[in-house]
C-alpha cells in the first residue's frame, strides 16, 4: 500500500475510533433504546434484504455494532468488520448483553482474506461506508469472496449526490461528483449538530454510481435491484427537514436530490 493512503487510513482510524465516545453518548445512536431491545435497522434495508432467520451475514464497516446485533436480533448468524479498535470494543461489550450471539472482528476491509475465512449467505454494508474506501475494486474483490455462490451482497448508503454538497452551505455544489482525488476535511461528527465536540481530520473518495456498480459487475455479480431514494432515513447532514418517519430532506428541496440509493446483487 502507498504512504498517502496509510496515512490516510491511520487518521481516519484514529477519527473514528474518537469518534466512539462521543457517538455512544449521543440521541443520534440513542444507545438506551436500543439496550432496551429496539432495533437500530431503520431503513428500506429490512424489507429489501428480506428474511435473514438461520442465515449467515457478514456486516462490513459495522461500527459499534449496533446493526449487526439487530440482525441477530432477527435470527441471523452475523459477524461485524471494523477497523476501529474503539468501535469494536463497545461492539463486543453489547454483544455480551446479547449472549456473545454476534462475531466481531477489527480489521481493515481491505485485510480482511488475513483475518476471516469462511463466506455468507449475505454480505451487507449501509449508512456511510464506501466513502472511506480508495479503491472499489478491490472493496468488490473482498465482497465476492465472502458470499457463497448463490449468496446476496446488499448495500444501502447515501447517495454521491449528496457528497458533492458542502455539508455547511448544503445547498451549494461543492465536490466533484466523480472520484477525482481524495477529499481531506476537519470538521464535526455527524451526530454532533451544535458543533460542541472537537473536530477530526478525515480523508474520503466520492464514488459515482457507474464506479459501484462496475466494480460489482466486474465481479460476476448478478444485479437484482438498483433503488434510489428521495430521503435520507438518518438526520445526519446539515440543513435537514423531517418529511416522514425515519425520513429526512433539505429543506425546500423535497423530492428533487436523490439522497440514498440501495443495490441488491447475487453471486
Ligand atoms: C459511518 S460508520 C458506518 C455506519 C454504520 N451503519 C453505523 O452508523 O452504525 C463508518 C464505519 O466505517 C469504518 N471504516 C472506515 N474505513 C474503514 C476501513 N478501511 N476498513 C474497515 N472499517 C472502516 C469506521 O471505523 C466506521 O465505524
Amino acid at each position: 500500500m502507498n504512504e498517502d493512503i496509510q496515512r490516510y487510513f491511520d487518521d481516519n482510524q484514529n477519527s473514528w475510533d474518537a469518534k466512539v465516545d462521543i457517538h455512544k453518548e449521543s440521541s443520534f445512536y440513542n444507545l438506551k433504546d436500543f439496550q432496551s431491545g429496539e432495533s437500530s435497522l431503520i431503513g428500506p434495508e429490512v424489507e429489501e434484504l428480506g428474511n435473514v432467520y438461520g442465515r449467515s451475514l457478514l456486516h462490513l464497516q459495522c461500527h459499534f455494532g449496533m446493526d449487526t446485533i439487530s440482525w441477530v436480533r432477527k435470527g441471523a448468524m452475523a459477524v461485524g468488520v471494523d477497523f476501529s479498535e474503539k468501535a469494536i470494543q463497545l461492539a463486543k461489550e453489547l454483544n455480551e448483553a446479547e449472549e456473545n450471539r454476534a462475531q466481531f472482528i477489527q480489521s481493515n476491509i481491505y485485510d480482511l482474506k488475513q483475518n476471516l475465512s469462511g463466506q455468507f449467505d449475505f454480505v451487507f454494508t449501509s449508512y456511510g461506508t464506501i466513502g472511506w474506501l480508495p479503491d472499489l475494486n478491490k472493496w468488490a474483490e473482498v465482497v465476492a469472496n465472502f458470499l457463497k455462490p448463490g449468496g446476496t451482497f446488499y448495500i444501502i448508503d447515501f447517495h454521491p449526490v449528496v457528497w458533492m454538497l458542502d455539508d455547511k452551505k448544503m445547498k451549494e455544489i461543492y465536490y466533484s461528483y466523480f472520484n477525482k482525488e481524495v477529499i481531506s476535511t476537519e470538521d464535526h461528527t455527524y451526530t454532533d449538530h451544535e458543533g460542541t465536540h472537537r473536530k477530526f481530520m478525515t480523508h474520503g473518495w466520492n464514488h459515482p454510481i457507474s464506479e459501484i456498480l462496475n466494480a460489482l459487475l466486474k465481479q460476476d455479480l448478478i444485479l437484482e435491484h438498483f433503488n434510489e431514494y428521495d430521503y435520507s432515513a438518518y438526520n445526519c447532514f446539515t440543513g435537514l427537514t423531517k418529511i416522514g418517519e425515519h425520513k429526512w430532506q433539505f429543506e425546500g428541496r423535497e423530492g428533487i436530490i436523490p439522497m440514498m440509493y440501495s443495490i441488491k446483487m447475487t453471486k
